[in-house]
Order: C-alpha cells, then structure tokens, then sequence
C-alpha cells in the first residue's frame, strides 16, 4: 500500500475552550477528489484551518499525516512549502502588493533551494493561468484582493492554486457565490489541478460544483464528526432532500 497523501487520525480541535472537531478520520490518496460536504456551522473551515496550522485552532487529540509524516509541530509556511494549500472561504486583501508579485514570492518560496523559475517560463505560466480561468490580464497589476469582487476574488484563489500546483488543494467554498458562467470556470481550473500525484479536498455547502468536478469519495460532517461516506450519489440525495432527514435520522439513532 503506498503511504496516502494525508491522513487524519481521530482529529479533535478546539478554539480556545470549544471543542469544534470533535474525532475525525479521513484519509485521501494521491491522484483522488474528496468532497467535504456539510450544513453551516459543522466545522468545515475548522477543519482546512486546522490541517493549514491556523494558530487559533488548537488540535487536542489525534494528529495529521501529510505524505507520512506527523505537520502538528510544523508552521503554515512549512505545510505550505511541503505542498500543502488553502483556499480561503473568505480571501483577505493584500494592499501594496501586486497580483503578480504575490503569485512570484510565493512561487519562490516554495521552491526555495531549486533552480529559480526563468522569468519568461513563469510569464508563460501565468499568462495560461490566467486564460484558463478568462480574467483579464489586468488582474495581475492589481493590488491583491483589493477591491475585488466576490468571484474576482475566488479565480484569485484558483490562479494561485494553478501556479503553484500544490500536491494538496483544500478548497474552501471556492464555488459559493458564484453565477454559473463563473461556477463553471472556477470547476475547470479544479480540474486541471488533478494529477496522479494530487489530490483535492473540495469543500461545499452545495452539491452544485460536484456536477462539474465529480469527487471519488464525499464525505458529510455534522457537529464536528464525518457522519457519512459515500460516492456522489450521495450529494445527489443531500442536494434532492437536504440534510434534515440524515440529521434527523442520526438524533433518533
Ligand atoms: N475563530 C473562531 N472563534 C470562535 N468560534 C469559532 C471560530 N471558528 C469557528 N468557530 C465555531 O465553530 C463552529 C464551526 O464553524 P465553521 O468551521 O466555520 O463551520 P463551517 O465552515 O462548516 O460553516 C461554529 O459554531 C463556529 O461558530
Ligand atoms: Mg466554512
């Protein structure tokens, strides 16, 4: 069996005295889609801030495997430079820094100790990005986040996601918000991030975004606790009946 991408064993976090996840199991394999699915409030950020190293989410049990090895003990930008990455639910402005500035420090970050990235390659690569979502070039002498849209903002977060490759994309309500001219383009740069060695975590409220990227697994937390696995058939249901009945069904168990 190859070592899994990430794994989460028995994961419980707090944010200051609350307990908010409260026993998490979840293991993804490279080269697969999970969609984490769940009604506001279950946990759901929580969760991508706490496997991201977010200071106020303490984990208090359990521990997190990213390519074998335990990240408790590693900062943000040590996740982020082993090839971890987080998009936002909620993106903040970066004032003073341009768009592309920002995409070449981070890039430079992560590849820190290898041959820098050739100007003209990263122009190449950024100027593909960019068509692959449809934002206008302009975007990229723009202060980051300032002043964006919603969806302006979300095709940022993609963007970033396109230029650096991460091994490991949590996205985080990348779909919410969006018209679906937007929603659909946001899904295709999802998709070109697939590879036999990535893996995506897909977070949504809505099944909407999984008819465009289809999850191999998908997942449904509830109060801090996955309470049910399954296929997409199962965002199906969620969409066709919402989560009343399986919340109603987990309280009379
Ligand atoms: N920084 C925080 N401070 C206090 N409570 C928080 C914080 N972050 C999350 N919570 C609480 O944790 C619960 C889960 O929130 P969240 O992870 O945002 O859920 P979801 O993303 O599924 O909507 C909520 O009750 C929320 O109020
Ligand atoms: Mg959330």
């Amino acid at each position: 069996m190859p070592i899994p991408l990430l794994e989460i064993r028995d994961l419980h976090v707090a944010v200051g005295e609350k307990e908010i996840i409260r026993g998490i199991d979840l293991t993804i394999e490279r080269g697969t889609v999970h969609a984490l699915m769940g009604p506001n409030g279950s946990g759901k950020s929580t969760l991508s801030l706490a496997l991201m190293g977010h200071p106020k989410y303490t984990v208090t049990i359990g521990d997190m495997l990213f390519e074998g090895r335990s990240i408790l003990d590693m900062k943000t930008e040590e996740r982020s430079l082993a090839g971890m990455f987080l998009c936002f639910q909620y993106p903040s402005a970066v004032p003073g820094v341009s768009v592309a500035n920002f995409l070449r420090n981070t890039l430079m970050a992560r590849h820190k100790g290898q041959a820098p990235l050739k100007p003209a390659r990263f122009k190449q690569l950024l100027e593909e990005s960019i068509a692959k979502l449809k934002m206008d070039p302009s975007v990229l002498g723009r202060y980051v986040n300032d002043g964006f849209s919603g969806g302006e903002k979300k095709r940022l977060e993609i963007l970033q996601a396109l230029v650096l490759q991460p091994t490991l994309s949590i996205l985080d309500e990348t779909d919410s918000g969006l018209d679906i001219d937007a929603l659909r383009i946001i899904a295709q740069g999802i998709e070109a991030q697939r590879g036999p060695e990535r893996a995506i975590l897909l977070i949504t409220h809505y099944q909407r975004v999984l008819n465009y990227v289809k999850p191999d697994v998908v997942h449904v937390m509830l109060h801090g606790r996955i309470v049910k696995q399954g296929g997409f058939e199962l965002a199906q249901e969620l969409e066709a009946r919402g989560y009343d009945p399986l919340i109603k069904q987990l309280v009379e168990a």
